[in-house]
């Protein structure tokens, strides 16, 4: 997964967060409520979120509204909120130079360290402040899916769990291959739906379980197989979990990010083709 930066500049319409009343106005009469009605039911919430060490500044306005610009700064691990009709123009500096993006109105992003110590923003999975941002949805191809099954060598015996299970192939493909019991973990809600609906749809239900919640706050210690397919910072955040919670001799294996300061559990990498022929990297490492 590359997290996809946000580079094109689109229109940007009402920023509303500013703009709404905390309470209705005695002078409204029905008809004005009922616009507001219509027009809060088009607004939808924007998060930007800073996952880096430190406090980063930056600018934001309606696209086509600059009289709206607000001036902010977000300390590490805060969430700012947006509640807008259209596109947002956000415009910061990476510590290279000033960058002006624009954002979809309802989509979260993540003020994220790029190379060094520049800093990106990219597109994230949730806005909610109570949990961390592990990685966006992005869904690891089968044919990587496969092969990380069979570098995990899965048995009938074993209790996979996925830490950010998305649409649930990975839990869904052991269980029909290796008819391994499987647990899919992952905060998105409408995930968690897709994921049972394809393991009803493939006849899995007594054998996977799925669950919506933050991953960082679940007990996974009945778990023999650990799978992942998250961001290198959420790797690293993630790690003493795992050290805590698993067995000696599960395996872990993570796509395209190795887990930082695990290299002397390292058994194996690998390179895989996924579907377009693209290079993705497997990472094997035994608790
Ligand atoms: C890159 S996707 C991986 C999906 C799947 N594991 C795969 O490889 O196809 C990462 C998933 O992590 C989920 N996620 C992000 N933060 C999370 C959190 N705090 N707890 C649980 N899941 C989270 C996202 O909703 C997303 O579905």
């Amino acid at each position: 997964m590359k997290p996809a930066s946000i580079r094109a500049v689109a229109l940007l319409l009402a920023l509303a967060a500013s703009g709404l009343p905390a309470c209705a106005r005695r002078d409204q009469s029905p008809a004005s409520l009922t616009n507001r009605a219509a027009e809060d039911l088009r607004l939808k919430e924007t998060t930007v979120r800073n996952v880096t060490d430190h406090a980063i500044t930056y600018r934001i306005h309606p696209v086509g509204k600059p009289e709206a610009l607000e001036t902010r700064e977000i300390g590490p691990e805060a969430v700012d909120r947006f509640r807008t009709a259209g596109a947002l123009e956000i415009e910061f500096n990476t510590g290279q130079k000033d960058v002006v993006y624009s954002l979809d109105p309802g989509s979260p992003y993540s003020f994220r360290y790029d190379a060094g110590t520049s800093v990106d923003l990219f597109l994230g999975s949730h806005g909610r402040a109570d949990a961390v941002d592990l990685a966006p949805w992005v869904a690891t191809p089968q044919p990587v899916v496969d092969r990380m099954l069979e570098l995990a060598e899965l048995t009938d015996k074993d209790v996979l769990y996925d830490i950010g299970c998305g649409d649930g192939r990975i839990v869904i493909t052991a269980a029909r291959r290796y008819g391994t019991r499987g647990v899919g973990i992952d905060i998105d809600p409408e995930k968690i739906g897709e994921s049972e609906a394809a393991a009803a749809a493939a006849g899995l239900e007594r054998q996977v379980r799925f669950i919506a919640m933050d991953a960082t706050k679940a007990d996974f210690s009945e778990a023999t197989v650990v799978s992942l397919y998250l961001l290198p910072e959420s790797n690293a955040l993630m790690r003493p979990l795992l050290e805590a919670q698993l067995r000696p001799k599960s395996r872990v294996v993570s796509h395209n990010y190795a887990i930082p300061g695990w290299e002397d559990k390292e058994v194996r990498t690998e390179t895989v083709k996924g579907e377009n022929g693209e290079d993705h990297y497997l990472y094997l490492y035994v608790r």
